[in-house]
């Protein structure tokens, strides 16, 4: 049953100096004619009844109120259904939280990344932590009942004080979400190249772990699940969206460089402008890739991507390659077998990248 799709809206009013995700600055002309052409995208698609629906970017808040109504108008959208909306704190006011409100948006994935000016600044972010606050309160204000914040730790420089002061600000802002990402140094990024030329360093593996750890006990301390290896919730409000990429269920991408799932086919979309609304015209899809996922690798996907689900975990193959593997796993005290799943251990979590080279 698909009931899940990710719309990728791919623009910025500035590129962050650590990222690589798809965006790019434009004008209005440019987001109207997107708005325009993801909206036929969304009509090459059958009329799935909805259970999730995930605006994701670049930044999903770059775009009008209405302009998220005329999308979702186009979405059969069921009771109850969860739609989420990433935001950054300098591209929305009162009046834009309230229009995507009305809207049907009822769960913000705000950027805060940091409670730190010095740290924003480096990461080049628009807004300062004075900014993300009030948008929160004012989110809050309006009537969001279901806010997320993101952040990012393990930065140049950061000290393991540093961390401890984010967490504090973090918990007493009270949130019923959070995910926190470790710095990946992405090639091509600016911080990429100051890592080159040796003006950053990488942190050091047993501060990372320190830092990680500290973050795990703080948030289990103030009542927040680690429910996956980045995200951490209240009882009751893990992301409904991401917890199906985990699960490996099968759902909707539209926009530019947005990838889906769907009939054992995982796709990718055009990543060129240009490209995606030629397609639109000419009433295709506008997808660049397939990758028809065949038994083997759905066993490898329902792996690493169900391992990360720390209180969920997956349900084991009889598969003689991964009897082997979760016995070498289970013996070093990566992984474990609760109710009759496989999890990772406490251990496992700190070094779930090298487990899941494994199932691969
Ligand atoms: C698409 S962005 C969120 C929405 C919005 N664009 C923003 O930044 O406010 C998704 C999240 O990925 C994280 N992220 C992006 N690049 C990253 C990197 N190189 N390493 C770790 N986390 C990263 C950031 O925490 C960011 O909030
Ligand atoms: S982190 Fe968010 S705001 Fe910054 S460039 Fe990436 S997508 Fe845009």
């Amino acid at each position: 049953m698909i009931d899940a799709i990710y719309i990728h809206i791919p623009f910025c009013v500035k590129k962050c100096s650590y990222c690589d995700f798809l965006s790019f600055q434009s004008d209005e002309k440019t987001i109207e004619k997107y708005v325009e052409n993801l909206i036929k995208e969304i009509r090459l698609y059958p009329k799935y009844d909805y259970d999730t629906v995930y605006f994701g970017g670049g930044t999903p808040s770059l775009l009008k109120g209405e302009q998220i109504e005329r999308i979702l108008k186009e979405l059969n959208i069921k009771e109850n259904a969860e739609v989420t909306l990433e935001l950054n704190p300098k591209t929305a006011n009162s009046e834009k939280i309230k229009a995507f409100k009305k809207a049907g948006v009822n769960r913000l994935s705000i950027g805060i990344q940091s409670f730190n000016n010095k740290f924003l600044k480096k990461l080049g972010r628009i807004h300062n932590i004075e900014e993300g606050i009030e948008i929160y309160r004012e989110a809050r204000r309006i009537g969001f009942k279901n806010i997320s914040l993101d952040l990012m730790f393990s930065l140049p420089d950061e000290t393991i004080e540093d961390v401890k002061k984010d967490m504090k600000k973090l918990i007493e802002l009270n949130p019923e979400h959070f995910s926190i990402y470790s710095l990946i140094w992405e090639p091509g990024t600016e911080f990429y190249n100051k890592l080159e030329k040796g003006e950053y360093q990488e942190t050091d593996n047993d501060l990372e772990a320190d830092m990680y750890e500290y973050i795990i006990d703080y948030a289990k301390k103030n009542s927040y699940h680690h429910y996956e290896i980045s995200n951490f919730c209240k009882s009751g409000y893990e992301a409904r969206h991401n917890t199906k990429y985990w699960r490996n269920e099968e759902y909707v991408g539209v926009g530019l460089g947005a990838s889906g799932y769907l009939n054992g086919i995982r796709y990718k979309n055009q990543m060129k402008f240009n490209s995606y609304c030629d397609s639109i015209l000419i009433g295709e899809k506008p997808i660049l890739e397939k990758e028809v996922v065949d038994n083997v690798a759905l066993e490898e996907y329902r792996h690493i991507l169900g391992l990360r689900l720390l209180e969920e975990g997956i349900i084991p193959s009889d598969e003689e390659k991964y009897v082997k593997i979760y016995k070498e796993l289970e013996r070093d005290n990566f992984l474990k077998k609760v109710n009759g799943r496989y999890l990772l251990t406490e251990r496992g979590v700190f070094l779930a990248n090298n487990i899941f080279e494994k199932f691969i």
